[in-house]
């Protein structure tokens, strides 16, 4: 299924922001062998049998996509997965769910009048597709990976749909409600935001690299997103992020 996806032979590069959302992920590498590179550390092994580089690009879209690039040109990785945490914007998504994202859009691109707002300039493009098969993939993954688990007492609910990234902690409900109705305006329903997603498939388009992300919910993007965030992070991202892609490397290592 994955492999038609990922040029053979090539390894799946699995991205996070920060150290906290892959925890764990490192240990469990076969064979593994750090380089530094660009600044960062990259993680080079097999994962439950599948050839991976793991990276942590900090936060931000650039950062995100200064790391993507290197992945690719560097480490020859065949396609991205990005695991972290996000803020739920969408009504039903609550702290302790999962986003896949379908699409990618910047909620912070706006080049109008020049251009439409959200559209990158020069390439009449706006939001960017997850590749279908690792976003079916990831599903699946979310679906068995965090079978079982529990969190503030409530099972997890998997979501799918628009991601939105920026260069912003969103920190409020008036903040929240301007980027959420500012999309939605223009015909976008995202239902979380975070800093990197965007940025990193961008790039996978630009080189032609499968894409897709699973974010799971850390705040609310309100005024208490900056103390639930932190908390999340440290107890929490984790421990989804290696349900989640241990899941996905087995099922991807099956159809290699
Ligand atoms: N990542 C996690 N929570 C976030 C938020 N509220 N804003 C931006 N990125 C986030």
């Amino acid at each position: 299924m994955f492999a038609a996806h990922r040029p053979s032979g090539r390894p799946l590069a699995i991205l996070s922001a920060l150290a906290e959302e892959q925890d764990g992920l490192v240990e469990q590498l076969q064979d593994g062998q750090r380089v530094r590179h660009a600044g960062r550390e990259f993680w080079q092994g097999r994962l439950g049998g599948l050839h991976v580089v793991l990276a942590l690009s900090r936060i931000g879209k650039v950062a995100a996509a200064t790391t993507s690039v290197a992945l690719i040109e560097r480490f020859d990785a065949g396609a991205i997965v990005f695991t972290g945490v996000a803020g739920g914007v969408g009504s039903n998504v609550q702290v302790g769910d999962v986003v896949v994202g379908s699409a990618y859009v910047q909620h912070d691109m706006d080049a109008s009048p020049l251009f439409p707002r959200y559209q990158i300039p020069l390439t009449g493009q706006t939001a960017f597709a997850a590749d279908a098969a690792l976003e079916r993939a990831l599903l699946a993954a979310c679906a068995v990976g965090l079978q079982g688990l529990q969190h503030a007492g409530r099972t997890p609910q998997i979501h799918q749909g628009l991601i939105a990234s920026g260069d912003r902690f969103v920190n409020g409900l008036d903040e929240t409600r301007g980027i959420v109705e500012a999309l939605q305006s223009h015909g976008h329903q995202p239902l979380a935001v975070e800093m990197e997603g965007a940025a990193v498939a961008q790039v996978c388009h630009d080189y032609g690299l499968a894409f897709a992300a699973v974010r799971s919910i850390s705040d609310r993007a309100d005024a208490a997103a900056h103390v639930d965030f932190p908390l999340f992070v440290r107890d929490v991202a984790s421990v989804y992020a290696r349900r989640i892609i241990t899941e996905l490397v087995r099922a991807l290592a099956l159809n290699d």
